[in-house]
């Protein structure tokens, strides 16, 4: 496994990965990556078989990302303040962020993917969709909106009340999984005590409805603020 891995994935990451990914195949997470699903800024997204199943492996970048972003962002999370400002640690803190906070969210029943693990920058998770990845809901424009949309603004409410917001939540985060929601990308959801979870959570609801209207609802920003915080 190791040497067919090898052979196609050798020059594309640095040492420090590979060593990284070998360890979660040792540790027998999955088997060796498949193909890559989306080359991102901050990261890149690869399917990988795991026997006849598949999981998601999110690397995030060491090099060329903005950690100065990452950075203001996550000193505010009470979980992160005391985080070392090294570009490393921070992308460390990074991926154990999205881990726990999905985690925390799974167990507050948000539709979220399953996390799996992390190690370093490479976080495991749940593969959303039968056989290709599902597609973004900004692509996949649901069949009967108001459903849709109510069962997004519940997943809303019930992060809120695991005491989280998202943060970057919109039509490219939130996935159509066979006519359901899906959130993904958890990296920069934060806990409510964040001094700017407030401005957060309504910039997040704005997305929505936005999107909402854009597909002919009558989605209004009260309507949703009111379900999630009540
Ligand atoms: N668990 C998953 N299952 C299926 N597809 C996924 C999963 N996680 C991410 N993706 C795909 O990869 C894309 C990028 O992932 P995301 O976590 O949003 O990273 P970023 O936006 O920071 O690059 C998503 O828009 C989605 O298409
Ligand atoms: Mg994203």
């Amino acid at each position: 496994m190791r040497r067919e891995y090898s052979k196609v994935m050798h020059n594309v990451f640095d040492e420090f990965t590979n060593r990284a990914i070998f360890k979660l195949i040792s540790q027998g997470h999955f088997d060796g990556l498949q193909s890559p699903i989306s080359i991102g800024k901050e990261a890149n997204i690869f399917s990988a078989k795991k026997g006849q199943e598949t999981v998601v492996v999110k690397i995030y970048r060491l090099e060329s990302c903005d950690f100065n972003r990452m950075y203001d962002y996550i000193k505010l999370d009470p979980r992160y303040s005391t985080v070392h400002p090294s570009k490393r640690k921070i992308v460390f803190a990074w991926a154990q962020r999205e881990y726990r906070n999905l985690l925390k969210a799974r167990e507050a029943g948000v539709r979220v993917p399953k996390p799996i693990t992390f190690l370093h920058h490479v976080l495991v998770m749940e593969h959303i969709g039968k056989r290709q990845p599902a597609p973004k809901l900004k692509d996949a424009w649901p069949r009967h909106t108001k459903e849709f949309f109510q069962e997004v603004v519940e997943q809303m409410r019930k992060l809120h009340q695991a005491e989280l917001v998202h943060a970057d939540l919109s039509a490219f985060n939130i996935l159509n999984d066979q006519e359901r929601p899906v959130i993904i990308d958890m990296s920069q959801c934060t806990t409510l005590e964040d001094s700017r979870a407030a401005e957060y959570l309504q910039r997040d609801i704005k997305n929505v409805a936005v999107f909402f209207r854009k597909i002919g609802l009558d989605a209004r920003e009260d309507g949703i603020r009111q379900r999630i915080i009540t």
